[in-house]
């Protein structure tokens, strides 16, 4: 059974780099997904097969709680809340890479790594990485969590020596770690476990509400790289194969993020912008100056009789869930000959990818459905572009105003079409906190209100 378990591992590892890709794009998602889940049975059935399993009982008991609680909280989440989500089942992902590294340690004879006081060095790395990584992610991945579901402000948390009592901590854990693997007791692995989960804690507390997204998929990074480390611990092909695909993917994605909002990886680690104050003090500023305003007569008049129109949807269309009467709206000015595509900017929404699949469920056509970079020269040319519940991704304030948080960004350059119309409940600041110009300008015209309702109010304008 064990050599086919190699081969089945192999295969399932196989099925899972067939997930990633296919995940890469809306188009190729659905059998991407289901790549992903073959693997997983493949690698669960194997795994069941193998011999040494003691209580079946114990394994269905799992199973059968941990699915239960998965699905209905995956039936009842909220597409926005999907990245507190991640975050939440990120940090059961660091539990229980501790928890293994924990049992191997307590009896490691039964995962075929000596006995208690003689445990190979090797094996004492493995697990003191996994144990460390995982309490990191565990840790940091329940403030990350906070953050984002407003359990805890989203502003940076710091002070002073911050930095420095960081790196003091870092260089302890490596202390202890050296002194766990010459001396393999008790006190000194959960020394190191515990000394991990409060770096965890304060790695993540001074980072901004507005760069957490990219701090979840730093900490996915974190889960897979933590899982590898207990794969070896384990002797698991499948699982060392598996953490280094979360790892690497994690990374990557982090880095798309960072190169998506033009800031660096180690600027967003060192602390991060957006939060409530700043937001307040944006929002209050802009309610005094006046704006052009209109309704979806006006609206509706002006992208019919456009010839071509330029779709932006932001964070707000998916809390408006409005992406399908969007569409809808879509559909008739198609009808009336006028010329609509969908411009996405790589950080609009919450998470990576997030308008995408959105319009993707509502089946907007994927050839309508443009990147920053195919698009953004097009605005100069086009009549009307139709801000849906995006902000910060239009702001000039990224081009010009260095003092802006957002500065440096690359932006969807809205503002070079002949009129803008922005559909959104007030003259709030986005998620940065920072006030947008463009709702001042003359070719602006402000759509107030839930971006569905005026969505559905110009297709009754519009006529069907
Ligand atoms: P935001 O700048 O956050 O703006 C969203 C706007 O939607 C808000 O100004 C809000 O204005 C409006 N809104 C909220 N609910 C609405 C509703 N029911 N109907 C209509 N409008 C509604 O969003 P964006 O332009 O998509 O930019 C994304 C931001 O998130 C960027 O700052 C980006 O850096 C950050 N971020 C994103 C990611 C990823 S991976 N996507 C990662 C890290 C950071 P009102 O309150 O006036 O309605």
């Amino acid at each position: 059974m064990e050599n086919y378990s190699i081969l089945a591992y192999l295969i399932s590892g196989i099925f899972f780099i067939l997930a990633l890709r296919g995940l890469s794009s809306p188009e190729t998602a659905r059998r991407g997904n289901i790549y992903g889940i073959t693997g997983m049975i493949i690698a669960v059935i194997t795994t069941l097969l193998l011999p040494g399993i003691e209580s079946y009982g114990l394994i269905a008991l799992g199973i059968l709680v941990g699915g239960v609680i998965g699905t209905s909280i995956a039936l009842k989440i909220e597409m926005t809340a999907l990245p507190q989500l991640i975050a939440a089942f990120h940090s059961l992902v660091g539990l229980a890479a501790v928890m293994v590294a924990g049992a191997a340690f307590h009896n490691p004879s039964a995962y075929g790594i000596g006995d208690s006081g003689s445990i190979p060095i090797a094996s004492l790395i493995e697990m003191s990485l996994g144990s460390s990584i995982g309490a990191i992610t565990f840790s940091g991945s329940i403030i990350a969590f906070g953050k984002l579901q407003g359990v805890m402000s989203g502003n940076p948390i710091t002070f002073k020596f911050q930095h420095f009592l960081n790196a003091v901590l870092g260089i302890t854990l490596i202390f202890i770690t050296v002194l766990f693997c010459l001396e393999q007791t008790q006190n000194l692995f959960w020394g190191l476990t515990l000394l991990a989960f409060i770096i965890g804690f304060l790695i993540i507390i001074p980072i901004g509400a507005a760069d957490m997204p990219v701090v979840v998929s730093m900490l996915n990074s974190y889960s897979g790289w933590a899982a590898c480390g207990i794969g070896f611990t384990l002797s698991n092909n499948l699982l060392i194969i598996t953490g280094a695909l979360v790892g690497s993917s994690g990374a990557i994605l982090s880095y798309v993020m960072c190169k998506g909002m033009n800031r660096s990886f180690i600027s967003v680690i060192l602390g991060g912008f957006g939060g409530d104050d700043v937001s307040a003090t944006a929002s209050k500023e802009v309610e005094q100056r006046p704006v052009k305003s209109g309704d979806s007569n006006d609206a509706a008049f002006m992208m019919q009789n456009a010839e071509s129109v330029i779709i932006v949807p932001g964070y707000g269309m998916a809390v408006a869930q409005a992406q399908h009467a969007l569409k809808e709206m879509c559909d008739i000015l198609k009808k009336k000959d006028v010329n609509v595509r969908y411009a996405i900017h790589p950080v609009a929404g919450r998470m990576p990818g997030h308008m995408n699949v959105l319009l993707a469920e509502a089946n907007v056509p994927y050839d309508e459905v443009l990147e920053l970079d195919e698009i953004n020269r097009d605005f100069a040319s086009t009549d009307v572009v139709f801000v849906i519940g995006a902000n910060d991704i239009t702001n000039p304030a990224a081009k010009t105003d260095p003092q802006s948080p957002i500065y440096g960004m690359p932006i969807l350059e809205v503002e070079n079409a002949k009129s803008v119309l922005f559909s959104k409940r007030s003259l709030g600041a986005g998620y940065a906190g920072v006030e947008n110009e463009l709702f001042f300008r003359d070719n602006t015209m402000m759509l107030f209100g839930d971006a569905k309702e005026m969505c559905e109010s110009i297709i009754n304008a519009l006529g069907k």
